[in-house]
């Protein structure tokens, strides 16, 4: 029941979200690493399940997660700075799991056409926190649900149908999030997607296709008012407001987004599935911004890194709905869920973990900016808060021509940072991503630092 490996082309094609699962270093890493017993599990794990790129087949085991950490059934033990971005209080946080105890014995679900104490109280605290008057919610069982419910509640708002959205986004996995993400591993072969999806370049300076280089002069954002502009009848721009890559856009990027939205009569939907709730130091990233969108999505980490749960933000004068069923998801009300979320939100508060975010953080980023010094296979570090990123390159023949993305470089790096103890995960094929719990210590966050040094000096001198 085994998947053949891909060849390199194959892999170049779909690298995007995250690392490859059939690549020839997974297999040689797994047949090195994983013992007898947690191979049967993923054989069984192959056998029952779907095989799809990004999970299954599965790298390893898991027994165990608590805190920062991840425990493999073998009793290795990992830092983990992907964890699904679902971490931001850690995993199996006391509080979170007392909460989940109790709302069992108190209230364990809440028929459809009731309501309940949970769910009013978090969506209560979520409007209070939001921003400006985002002070509507709705809850979903995933992110993918509730960018949906965002979608057409936009179009039930303006009487307009057009999305604009950015290439390489990544919105959820369903046919009309992937209508609007911009990634070839969910849209490539799939047939129509949703009509009246325009896509434009991201905020990535680097990257660009109008060429501004380092020194931006925000091409990119006025490019979306020509768009709107021109369609003249675009329901909502959607984005992430940063990217989980990391890609940090400029400064003024998301207020002239805004203005071009509020010129044109578009609304502006930010997606912050796995960045809000404090990663990147604030805890709405829009606030970096100063923006307030018209709708505004959360998820991930809401359910306490437990359960499945998250929440379109709307602008008061947005709830115009009535009259259509926006989500009627089954679990739009669940009080174990919503309960996880009332803690989660308690012990960011408590734990001052946006603050905690923020100034470990800063931290990081300069060690990182010293461990690009060193190694001239990292191109660049960049980040807000507890989203971080190394991208690694390798310089082009010509001198002229932009460096070459270093993927096997960063595969390399990846799989040597397993066997020391660290997980995380390749976003592009060459961008290391780190987004860890925001519980995470400073001397848990130099472990980390020592490892990725010790992984880059033994891929370096390989190269
Ligand atoms: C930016 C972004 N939007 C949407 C989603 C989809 O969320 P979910 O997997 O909960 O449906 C994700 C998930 O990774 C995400 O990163």
């Amino acid at each position: 029941m085994s998947s053949p490996a891909l060849s390199r082309e194959s892999l170049d094609a779909i690298r995007s979200e995250g690392d490859v699962n059939l690549s020839p270093r997974r297999r040689e890493w797994s047949a090195e690493h994983i013992g007898a017993a947690a191979q049967t599990t993923l054989a069984e794990d192959a056998r029952h399940f779907l095989h799809q790129s990004l999970s299954t087949p599965c790298l390893n085991v898991l027994a165990k997660a608590e805190g920062s950490w991840i425990e493999d059934v073998e009793g290795r033990r990992y830092l983990d700075f992907h964890g699904n971005n679902v971490h931001q209080v850690g995993f199996s946080h006391p509080r979170v799991v007392a909460a989940i105890k109790q709302q069992l014995d108190d209230l364990s679900f809440c028929t459809r056409r009731y309501t309940c104490e949970p769910a009013v109280e978090l969506a209560r605290r979520l409007g209070e926190l939001a921003p400006g008057d985002l002070n509507r919610v709705l809850f979903a069982p995933g992110g993918t649900s509730a960018i949906g419910m965002a979608l057409k509640l936009a179009r039930i708002a303006t009487g307009r149908f057009k999305f604009v959205s950015m290439w390489d986004s990544f919105h959820g996995a369903s046919l009309d999030a992937i209508s609007i993400g911009g990634e070839a591993v969910f849209r490539k072969g799939i047939g129509p997607l949703l009509p009246g999806c325009e896509h434009v370049p991201p905020p990535e300076p680097l990257r660009c296709p109008f060429k501004c280089g380092t020194a931006c002069n925000l091409g990119c954002a006025d490019y979306i008012d020509y768009v709107l502009e021109k369609e003249g009848d675009v329901a909502a721009v959607i984005g992430e407001t940063i990217r989980c890559t990391p890609f940090v856009p400029p400064p003024d990027y998301w207020k002239r987004v805004r203005a071009a939205c509020d010129k044109h009569g578009a609304l502006l939907i930010l997606d912050e599935i796995p960045i809000g709730l404090g990663r990147t130091g604030k805890f709405f990233a829009c606030e970096h911004y100063d923006v307030v969108p018209d709708l505004l999505v959360l998820g991930k980490g809401l359910g306490g890194g437990v359960f499945p749960l998250a929440a379109l933000l709307a602008r008061e004068g947005l709830n115009v709905a009535t009259h259509t069923a926006l989500g009627h998801y089954t679990h739009e009300k669940n009080p174990v869920a919503c309960a996880a979320g009332l803690a989660t939100l308690d012990i960011i508060r408590d734990e001052h973990l946006v603050e905690h975010a923020a100034q470990l953080g800063e931290y990081t980023l300069a060690r990182l900016r010293e461990l690009k010094a060193r190694y001239p296979l990292i191109g660049d570090v960049r980040g807000k808060g507890l989203l971080l990123g190394i991208e690694l390159v390798r310089p082009s023949a010509s001198p002229h021509a932009a460096p070459i993305p270093a993927t096997d470089e960063a595969e390399q790096v990846m799989y040597a940072a397993l066997k020391r103890g660290l997980n995380f995960k390749v976003t592009m094929g060459n961008i290391l991503t780190l987004t860890p719990a925001l519980v995470l210590t400073q001397a848990e966050m130099d472990q980390a630092l020592a490892i990725l040094d010790a992984c880059l000096a033994e891929v370096s001198t390989q190269h």
